[in-house]
């Protein structure tokens, strides 16, 4: 604070400043306080427009993530390795923009393409503890005046502490995310020791119920009767399948790792479904970009997820669709850790509310359904080291996104301690 009275700043200052450190408090999402930052540096120094670009680790770059003139859609950034960011690592300070030939060799080509197109006038770094996450850039003041130090000095002391609250709100989701993984798992695992235990106790009544009602099935003339009796054998029989995927779980550690081809797995399964698919109009294709198709991982485990995946894509289509897959290495040289392999749907979609449900042992929304068709999958990738996850939009489809490990480590494929 003691700079305030240092310098004595205008009361309008102070205030923004305020105002900006209460909202900080009630903001939880990256794009909210990305937005709330850009209102302030607007209401202090007037500036044509403001662009936040933002540090993608996935690419390396600064990407356009919010502004107040252009659609992000379009894709502008700073490169990581370029000029304009090695200075800004560098510097403490933010850069009055020139073009002048002794500021000019710091930039690259495409650093000079963005800052021209953006008429940007000055930028500054989003810091955290020397770690450059992002940077905001100012177009020139709506009345043409230069900005003066006080304006610079508090914009920097804004969007030091938006960096902060930015940094905090990504570890805080990185948790929210890793709690809702162990819970997961936790659960999967937990019905996995339960099913263990009560299917042995189960199936055999069972399957004593199964040949009692086969035995005295002849003896019965009476129509009615005998569709009953059948009903009562579909019946057992759809308790037997419930059981035989609970089982999957407590099996989920018994994976019998070996290299086989991954493309040829994924036309098998969609073989499988393709009488059912040209009935009901729907188009599939498989499209495989990587070098190599050979992955080491338990190939009969591997056809269940891709089958159970496949089968919700297909049961999710009402008259006629498509679904897609591809697959792409995780290198972007065509050089491969993992294989991502996406399978997109055009079908009814799920409610962002339900989401986060469609892991959670059964939980369905069809009749006929078990629930437990994504929840072993789930269990069954993470066995081999990989991510499911999915992405959906109602009314327009959904993606399911898998990861796999080339190779996966083997020494943590354990089997389960008994
Ligand atoms: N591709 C999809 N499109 C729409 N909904 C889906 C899709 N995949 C899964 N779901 C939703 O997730 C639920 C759980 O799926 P799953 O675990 O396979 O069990 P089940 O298929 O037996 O219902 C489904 O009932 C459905 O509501
Ligand atoms: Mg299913």
């Amino acid at each position: 604070m003691r700079l305030f009275s240092r310098r004595s700043i205008p009361p309008n200052y102070m205030q923004v400043f305020i105002d900006f450190n209460k909202s900080l408090k009630l903001i939880n999402d990256k794009s909210s306080l990305i937005n709330i930052t850009i209102t302030r540096i607007i209401e202090l120094a007037a500036p044509e427009h403001v662009y936040f670009f933002m540090f993608n680790p996935d690419s390396t770059n600064y990407e356009l993530q919010e502004s107040t003139s252009y659609s992000t859609k379009r894709k502008l950034l700073f490169c990581g390795g370029d000029g304009l960011v090695k200075w800004l690592v560098l510097n403490e300070r933010q850069l009055n923009i020139s073009f002048d030939p002794e500021y000019a060799s710091i930039y690259s080509e495409n650093d000079k393409t963005v800052l021209k197109e953006l008429h940007c006038k000055i930028v500054f770094q989003l810091k955290v503890m020397n770690s450059l996450k992002g940077l905001v850039l100012l177009a020139p003041k709506k009345n043409g005046k230069p900005y003066s130090g006080n304006e610079t000095e508090i914009i920097k002391i804004i969007l030091d502490n938006a960096a902060l609250a930015i940094e905090n709100i990504a570890f805080f989701e990185e948790q929210k995310e890793s709690l809702k993984k162990m819970y997961r798992a936790d659960k999967l695992a937990v019905i996995g020791q339960l099913a263990a235990g009560a299917a042995h106790e189960i199936r055999n009544p069972l399957t004593s119920i199964r040949s009692i009602i086969q035995y005295v099935e002849p003896e019965i003339k009476n129509p009615e009767k005998r569709k009953m009796i059948s009903n009562a054998i579909a019946e057992v029989d759809r308790i037997n399948e419930i059981i035989k995927g609970l089982l999957s779980f407590s099996r989920l550690s018994d994976a019998n790792m070996e290299p086989f081809d991954l493309k040829e797995l994924l036309h098998q399964t969609i073989s499988l479904i393709s009488s059912t698919a040209f009935a009901r109009n729907i188009n599939t294709a498989i499209s495989f970009q990587p070098r190599q198709s050979i992955i080491t991982a338990d190939a009969g485990q591997l056809k269940q997820v891709f089958l159970n995946v496949v089968l919700n894509a297909v049961e999710a289509i009402c008259e006629e669709g498509s679904i897609d897959i591809s697959v792409k290495g995780s290198g972007e040289d065509g050089g491969t850790e993992f294989f991502i392999i996406s399978i997109k749907d055009t079908g009814s979609g799920i409610t962002q509310e339900n989401i986060d449900k469609v892991f959670d042992p059964f939980y369905t929304t069809k009749a006929e359904g078990t629930g437990l068709g994504l929840s072993i999958s789930y269990g069954i990738v993470h066995k081999h080291q990989g991510e499911l996850e999915i992405r959906s939009l109602p009314g327009t489809g959904t993606e399911v996104i898998i990861k796999l490990p080339v190779k996966p480590n083997s020494e943590k494929i354990k089997p389960t301690p008994t």
